[in-house]
């Protein structure tokens, strides 16, 4: 199997893993992980595009809010399926645990920081606005409780970015959400 063909078989299986779910964790924001992740790839020089790749498709597909997995049994089946080797279904593996906002912790690997960065760009900007207001009303939350939730993360994030790439690019996406809270104050009175 080529590379590209593992690749669609990934975008597959996301598609069809995600088909039940909404708001800010579908198959699209599996995708534009994807996207962000190759991008950054590009921009930083990474040479295990094929490991960045499927750990960035399959970072959300045994995530507990989602999925009853253990030992990241998804990602592995898939992986196994599409014959890809032990040492490099490890490191896909530890990728994608590093993922996670609550390790907090700096991923050891040029392709673990890619990944990790791909995820958090798309949890701020417009795109991460949106979501935030998705999994509010998911979740029967108020708008209030979504707006303090940029306090609680998505203000933080550019700061937690790894790469120079990621920096960049979560620039004009950060002003952007500091332009619509300063609207959102202005329109309900406060300031
Ligand atoms: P991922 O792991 O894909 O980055 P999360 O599971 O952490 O995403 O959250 C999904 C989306 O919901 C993110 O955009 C995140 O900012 C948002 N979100 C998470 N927790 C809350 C919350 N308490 N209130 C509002 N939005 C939230
Ligand atoms: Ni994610």
């Amino acid at each position: 199997m080529t590379n590209e063909q593992i690749i669609q078989n990934a975008i597959d299986y996301i598609t069809k893993l995600f088909e039940t779910n909404s708001g800010g964790h579908d198959a699209a924001h599996t995708l534009r992980v994807y996207r962000n992740a190759c991008l950054l790839a590009e921009a930083e020089g990474a040479k295990d595009t094929l490991v960045i790749a499927l750990a960035a498709l399959l970072h959300d597909v045994d995530d507990y809010k989602l999925f009853a997995t253990e030992n990241l049994a998804n990602a592995r089946a898939f992986l196994r399926e599409n014959e890809i080797s032990e040492e490099m279904t490890e490191q896909i593996c530890t990728v994608i645990e590093g993922v996670s906002f609550h390790t907090h912790k700096k991923p050891d690997s040029l392709a673990g920081m890619i990944v990790q960065d791909a995820d958090r760009l798309d949890a701020i900007g417009a795109v991460g606005i949106g979501r935030t207001f998705a999994f509010g009303g998911e979740h029967g939350r108020s708008m209030e409780s979504s707006i303090q939730h940029f306090y609680d993360k998505l203000l933080l994030l550019k700061d937690l970015l790894n790469t120079d790439a990621a920096r960049a690019i979560a620039q004009r996406r950060h002003a952007f959400m500091e332009t619509f809270l300063a609207e959102w104050y202005e329109e309900i009175g406060e300031m």
